[in-house]
């Protein structure tokens, strides 16, 4: 069976378009807090096949998606090489910094896909149990986006010390970076051979660097990772989320050549309708606040991006992850919007 989603990343415009929401499982859905209450914390969540792959197909079984997305995180990368890595309850991810040359040789990357075997693991039994027409995605971080992380020890979205690195071009940066490349190629790999049929490349951070900055250290990691995919895997569709680029996403789009470019809800429509989808197929952009608010916001929102983008080959999704207050309810009310949707 064709899925509705892998023609659409081939360049196919379908009515309606289809849809999946970034982090659609999580903390707004009670079944998603039960199963998290059994496993403990988080990373054991994410290491345990048997609730990972329920986790995965909760929010596909209650809302009718048209895909799963693998559930883990991207900082599975750097745990597997051997960064201490805890999930702070109210804080959020919390790791030992690498700033200096002998933190970054203590990084393994041989030995990833064999540390990260449960992941294979969920991706298997998820492929094994998907709905015909449901697509599964498999997923890493971006290098520049995993790096910022890796090197400031924690999220909050400042990155004081990685941005300082940028701009200087230290050498612990790019040798953090190198290493991501290859972790990550190895990683999407064994993903894909495991069943995942699309990869999506989250460069949540993209936006922090200067302009004159991104082509160094999130352009060139990703042309890399992107290339080495094609030249193994070529039928696998890439989507590439370059957040708040702005403009510079055609940038990403010329150098990178994805498959998809996923916009967040500070995009331009108009620009992205008429200089990004005559040659990409375009996913996103909902504000995920008015997935919160629902009712006529949620309409009024939904429809807009209709109105621009869903002439082309598009993918319906938000601008960022769903946020845990999201009623899961408006999540029903969203897919119907979707579907629903006619041109006028
Ligand atoms: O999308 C999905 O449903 C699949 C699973 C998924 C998670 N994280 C689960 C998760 C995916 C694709 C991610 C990606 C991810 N992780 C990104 C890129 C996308 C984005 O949101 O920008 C980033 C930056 C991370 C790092 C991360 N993981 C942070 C900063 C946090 C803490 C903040 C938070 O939302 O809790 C996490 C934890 C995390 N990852 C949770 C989930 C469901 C919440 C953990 C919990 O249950 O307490």
């Amino acid at each position: 069976m064709t899925k509705r989603l892998i023609e659409t990343l081939g360049g196919s415009t379908a009515m309606p378009p289809p849809i999946w929401l970034m982090r659609q499982a999580g903390r707004y859905l009670p079944e998603y807090r039960a199963l998290r209450g059994k496993a403990g914390d988080f990373l054991s969540l994410c290491f345990d096949p048997e609730l990972a792959i329920e986790v995965t197909l909760q929010p596909v079984e209650r809302f009718g998606l048209d895909a799963a997305i693998l559930f883990s995180d991207i900082l599975v990368v750097p745990y597997a090489m051997g960064q201490g890595l805890r999930f702070e309850e109210g804080i959020g991810p919390l790791l030992e910094p690498i700033r200096d040359p002998t933190r970054l040789r203590g990084l393994e990357t041989h030995r990833i896909v064999e540390r990260l075997a449960p992941v294979m693991a969920t991706v298997r039994g998820v492929a094994a149990r998907l709905p015909e027409q449901v697509a599964l995605i498999g997923f890493a971080g971006a290098p520049w986006t995993v790096a910022a992380y890796m090197i400031e020890g924690r999220g909050g979205g400042t990155f004081t010390t990685p941005l300082a690195m940028a701009k200087e071009g230290d050498p612990v940066l790019a040798g953090v970076i190198e290493r991501l490349v290859d972790a990550s190629v190895d990683y999407l790999l064994a993903q894909i051979d495991a069943g995942a049929e699309i990869v999506q490349l989250f460069d949540s951070w993209a936006g922090i660097l200067p302009s004159g900055l991104r082509r160094r250290w999130s352009i060139e990691p990703l042309v890399e990772i992107v290339d080495r995919l094609r030249a193994r895997a070529p039928q696998v569709p890439i989507v590439v989320f370059p957040r708040q680029v702005g403009h510079d996403a055609l940038a990403y789009l010329e150098a990178i050549r994805p498959d998809a470019i996923g916009l967040d809800q500070s995009a331009d429509l108009a620009f992205a309708r008429t200089r990004l989808q005559p040659h990409v197929a375009l996913q996103g952009n909902l504000d995920p606040l008015l997935l919160v608010e629902g009712g006529a916001a949620l309409a009024a929102g939904v429809d807009e991006i209709m109105q621009h983008l869903s002439g082309g080959p598009f993918v319906f999704n938000l601008g960022h992850g769903v946020v845990p207050e999201t009623p899961p309810d408006h999540v029903a009310q969203l897919v119907a919007l979707v579907r629903d949707w006619r041109p006028h």
